[in-house]
C-alpha cells in the first residue's frame, strides 16, 4: 500500500515516521509513505500558496493551483484522493477498514482558513476526524495513516487487531497486568482462574457494560442489527 501526504509542514511528520510500528511497517515494505511539500508546486513569488478570501473575512485561503498540480503529479489510476477538513464526513474504524483496501491513498492537509472550494472538483472525498477544529490537517493525516497501517496484514499481530474497540460496535474489554494487587486494587478473580470460557464471557459482559456507559450511540447501532 502507498500513502501520499500533501502538506506545507513536512517536518511535522518526522517523529511519526521514525518511531515504533509505522517505522517498522515501512522498513518491512508493508507500506510506502511519501510526504510531499506542495509549496514546491507553487509558481508564484516566494512560493506563495494562499491568498485573501473573495468576499472578505478573516484569514487566508489555500489556492487551488499548487494543490491540484501536486495531485496531478502524484496520482495514478488507482489513487483515492482525500481532502482533510472539519467539513468532511466523520472518520471511524469502518472507514479505516475501507481505506486499507485501497492500493494508494492521498491525504491533503490544509492550514489557515481552509481550501478554495473549487478544490472539491479534484478530490474524491472530504474527511474529518471529529467535530473539533485543528490548526491543520497534519494530525488528522497521522491519525488516519496510523489507523490504516496497523490494519495491514502482518503489521501487528492479528489477535490484537481483532479484539479491539469498535469491532462489532463494542468498546474493548479491560486489561490488567502484574502485580495482581496494586495498592489494594485487585485484578478480577476470573482472570486468574485459567477458565477460558469464563474469561471470554466476563470480557464480553465488560465490553457491553463499558459501551452502554460511555457510548450509548454505539450500543443503539448493535440493537438495530
Ligand atoms: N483540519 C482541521 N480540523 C480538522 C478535522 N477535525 N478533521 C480533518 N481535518 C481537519
Amino acid at each position: 500500500m502507498r500513502i501520499d501526504i500533501l502538506t506545507l509542514f513536512p517536518n511535522m511528520f518526522k517523529g511519526f515516521l521514525e518511531e515504533s510500528i509505522i517505522k517498522r511497517a515501512m522498513e518491512a515494505k508493508k507500506v510506502v509513505i511519501n510526504i510531499i511539500d506542495f509549496r514546491k508546486y507553487s509558481t508564484l513569488k516566494h512560493q506563495k500558496v494562499d491568498d485573501t478570501p473573495y468576499g472578505g473575512g478573516a484569514g487566508m485561503v489555500l489556492m487551488c493551483e499548487p494543490i491540484v498540480k501536486a495531485i496531478e503529479d502524484n496520482k495514478t489510476d488507482d489513487t483515492l484522493v482525500i481532502l482533510l477538513t472539519p467539513q468532511g464526513k466523520t472518520y471511524n474504524q469502518q472507514k479505516a477498514e475501507e481505506l486499507k483496501g485501497h492500493q494508494h491513498i492521498m491525504l491533503i492537509c490544509g492550514h489557515y482558513e481552509g481550501f478554495d472550494e473549487r478544490i472539491l472538483n479534484f478530490v474524491d472525498e472530504e474527511v474529518s476526524i471529529g467535530d473539533y477544529v485543528l490548526t491543520g490537517g497534519e494530525i488528522p493525516a497521522m491519525a488516519i495513516t496510523d489507523s490504516v497501517v496497523r490494519l495491514i496484514d502482518g503489521v501487528i499481530n492479528d489477535a490484537s487487531a481483532q479484539n479491539e474497540s469498535f469491532h462489532d460496535n463494542l468498546l474493548d474489554y479491560p486489561t490488567y497486568t502484574k502485580p495482581s494487587n496494586f495498592r489494594g486494587l485487585k485484578v478480577p478473580d476470573v482472570l486468574m482462574s485459567g477458565n477460558h470460557a469464563k474469561i471470554n464471557d466476563y470480557r464480553y459482559q465488560e465490553q457491553v457494560k463499558k459501551t452502554k456507559e460511555n457510548r450509548p450511540d454505539l450500543m443503539e447501532k448493535n440493537d438495530e442489527n
